[in-house]
């Protein structure tokens, strides 16, 4: 969207806007979590450009299943993929497929209502009284935060109606954020680890096994994370212990990398390093937050080792008029803010080919592609189809007292997009 609206508002291009889910957004719908209520709010603004009169939206098509790369091409002066990073990096540990073992990213999904969501993601997880998150980084602050977090006080946000009923019956007491280096190597930033600090009716704990630990936070210059920790209550954790009944908590262990998940058929327990020997956190959840991994559409070259498509300043190697901007161009890290920038720097490249005539003749009119996409894809969601949806969660939240109850399959999203073609839109 940064991408689309530098040329709706710099140039006089027509935008075409693709997604293979029949509603916009991304991560901002799809991965932000439902308690950051204004970070999602940069989807309003995004929002302006979605009926501009030079905007097309063509929602429900997937790049590399009902368009080739090239028919996309045949139709545009150039073509930009903003197709992100959905697959979650493995582990790569003994017992990562048993059962109880979950990528954040199918948590995070299942949570915030993907369309592509697996309805039972979460079962495991949340039948578990002590889960262990694997990583280090905001998504591992995220999954814990509402794993633990009292669902009355998310009852208001836009998280997922069967999610908020699981977490209502979920029994997990505590969370351990496993991390395989120190506090002032953590990926997380301070601020949403301050959070943590401040969650009501939930202790925050370091685990105070590994003497580095205290040396860092109480050292003469820690960072900016490892400061916050220093108000942070450590204790050596006995792990023989089941959780306590009391206040829910978080455990932060440093200095700690997952070995092996344990279990027969199911995850009984995570077998850990520490300073010693190896240490077995029983769990019978084990929640993988260690990044993201693109994957991008057939046709496209693709770096195996990053996940990246290889791109100069956004130009696609040997692909005229072709670019990427987004993770799928800098790989998955980056919060939304970091996207205006990569975009700026992608629309610099495409408007230096644009004039310097480097932009191969689009063979197809906008009005054929319009044909195709009609031939090739069953439905689509338009901008009007767009709103309709928006209107129906809307109204759906303001019946509920919730800030938007989201639709949670593709099935009911086409079917409220189909609202908007009635009169009063009803
Ligand atoms: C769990 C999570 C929480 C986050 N929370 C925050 C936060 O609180 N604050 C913050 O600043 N940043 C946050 N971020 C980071 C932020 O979401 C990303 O920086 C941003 O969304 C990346 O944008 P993108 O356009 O590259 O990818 P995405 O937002 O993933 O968008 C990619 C889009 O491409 C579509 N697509 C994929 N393949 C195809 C195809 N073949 N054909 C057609 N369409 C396709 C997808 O459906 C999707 O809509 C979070 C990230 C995650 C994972
Ligand atoms: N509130 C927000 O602003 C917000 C919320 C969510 C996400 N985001 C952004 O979205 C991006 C993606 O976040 P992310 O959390 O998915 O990724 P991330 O920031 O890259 O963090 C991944 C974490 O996984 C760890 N890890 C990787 N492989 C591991 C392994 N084999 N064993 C143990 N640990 C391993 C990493 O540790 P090492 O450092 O040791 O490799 C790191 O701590 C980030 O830029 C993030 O800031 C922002």
């Amino acid at each position: 969207m940064y991408a689309a609206e530098d040329l709706l508002l710099h140039t006089n291009a027509e935008v075409t806007l693709i997604d293979r889910l029949p509603v916009a957004g991304g991560l901002v719908r799809h991965g932000v979590a439902p308690d950051h209520p204004s970070t999602k709010k940069i989807g309003e603004s995004f929002a302006r450009f979605h009926d501009h009169p030079r905007t097309r939206m063509r929602l429900g098509v997937e790049i590399g299943e009902d368009l080739s790369v090239e028919e996309v091409a045949a139709h545009h002066d150039a073509v930009v993929y903003a197709v992100g990073a959905s697959d979650a990096r493995s582990i790569g540990i003994p017992g990562e497929q048993l059962a109880g073992s979950v990528a954040a990213t199918s948590l995070v999904s299942w949570y915030n209502a993907h369309p592509d969501a697996d309805p039972d993601a979460g079962a495991a997880v949340l039948a578990a009284e002590r889960v262990v998150v694997v990583g280090n980084g905001n998504v591992a602050l995220d999954v814990a935060r509402l794993l633990v977090a009292d669902p009355d006080a998310l009852a208001a946000t836009d998280i997922a109606g069967p999610a908020l009923e699981a977490l209502r019956n979920g029994r997990v007491r505590e969370v351990v954020l496993l991390g395989r280096r120190g506090p002032e190597h953590a990926a997380y930033t301070a601020s949403e680890l301050l959070a943590l600090r401040h969650l009501p009716n939930v202790d925050l704990v370091v685990d105070d096994h590994d003497a580095r630990i205290g040396a860092t936070i109480d050292g003469a210059a820690p960072s900016e994370r490892a400061a916050v920790l220093a108000e942070v209550a450590r204790e050596r954790v006995d792990w023989s212990r089941a959780p306590g009944e009391g206040r829910r908590r978080i455990v932060l262990r440093f200095h700690s990398a997952p070995v092996a998940a344990l279990g027969e058929d199911a995850v009984r327990a995570v077998r850990t390093t520490g300073p010693g020997a190896e240490v077995d956190v029983p769990a019978r959840a084990l929640v993988r937050a260690v990044g993201y991994r693109g994957t991008p559409p057939a046709g496209l070259p693709f770096d195996e080792d990053s996940g990246t498509v290889p791109h100069e300043a956004g130009r696609v190697a040997d692909r005229p008029g072709t670019y990427v901007v987004g993770w799928i161009k800098r790989g998955p890290s980056g919060g939304i803010g970091a996207n205006r920038v990569c975009a700026a720097e992608t629309i610099g490249t495409l408007l230096a080919d644009a004039v310097a005539g480097r932009l191969p003749e689009p063979r197809g009119s906008a009005r054929a592609f319009a044909r195709l996409v009609r031939r090739r894809a069953r439905r689509t969601v338009n901008a009007r189809g767009l709103a309709a949806i928006h209107r129906v969660e809307l109204a759906a939240g303001a019946r509920e007292g919730r800030s938007r109850v989201k639709l949670t399959t593709a099935e009911a999203l086409f079917a409220a997009s189909r609202r908007g073609r009635l009169p009063l839109g009803r």
